[in-house]
């Protein structure tokens, strides 16, 4: 079945017909999901929407947009969440520079900590970086997050740039913009990397696929972004889905 490796259920854009749309996952072969925190309120709904359905999961975590709101306090606390059993990673974390706030060194700052507190629990993590492809590799290198493992979610920089995270160890996280028609960076990342290194995301409210461009994502919509990888690799979308959700378990390390 399709494993969906990052999504916001909680997000108010869901409020509606949440329960609904997660108890039609199954049937329409979606496996397991991870629900990804952006923010403490958010890291907290994860760990609460993991427990209230077995096939989600949760990670937890500020993105570096949020992360003017952490301290040591909120960093303690979110060890405390990580150490749930239901967690399986720390993210998403990283860097954005394509907004000017908050500042790049307290971005960085709190990039770091939340590598070192994944580290200390043995957690893989999660990585959003926009705009900042350079100082993302160089702290991925510093704290040695290759120790860590995970996935550069959103995958948005070059095959070149993608070679170095993959050699590091991390996964490439595919969604919607892989059938974008402006997608074409994406698509040579994809032709080039083996599926091996490859997991499906949609990062649902946002970035879903064409048709739907605009619209509210969902993780219904993955067998577009399956399609459009089989198409590319040259197989059949099933392989796609069978190596995509080995890859996801081993990534976040759930046996069977
Ligand atoms: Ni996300």
């Amino acid at each position: 079945m399709i494993f969906e490796t990052h999504a916001h259920y909680d997000d108010e854009a869901f409020d509606e017909d949440r329960q609904e749309l997660l108890s039609s996952m199954k049937d329409a072969g979606i496996g397991n999901i991870v629900n990804i925190g952006a923010n403490m309120a958010s890291s907290h709904a994860s760990i609460e929407l993991a427990h209230s359905y077995d096939f989600i999961y949760a990670a937890v975590g500020v993105h570096p947009s949020d992360s003017a709101e952490l301290d040591e306090d909120k960093l303690e606390e979110l060890r405390l969440l990580s150490r749930d059993e239901r967690c399986l990673a720390i993210g998403e974390i990283g860097l954005d520079y394509y907004w000017p706030e908050p500042d790049h060194d307290l971005q960085k700052k709190w990039f770091r900590r939340q590598i070192a507190l994944a580290k200390e629990e043995k957690l893989p993590i999660v990585i959003h970086s926009r705009d900042a492809a350079a100082d993302t590799l160089s702290i991925l290198k510093e704290e040695n997050a290759a120790e860590n493992g995970g996935v550069v979610h959103c995958f948005s920089y070059s095959a070149e740039i993608a070679k170095q995270c993959v050699d590091m160890g991390f996964y490439i996280g595919v969604g919607g913009v892989i059938t974008f028609k402006n997608g074409r960076r994406l698509k040579e990342t994809v032709d080039m990397l083996p599926l091996e290194n490859i997991i499906l995301e949609t990062d649902s409210p946002y970035l879903a696929p064409t048709p739907y461009r605009g619209k509210r994502n969902c993780s219904l919509y993955l067998p577009l972004v399956a399609d459009a990888i089989a198409e590319i690799k040259g197989v059949p979308a099933e392989e796609v889905i069978r190596i995509t959700e080995e890859n996801a378990r081993k990534m976040y390390r759930i046996d069977g």
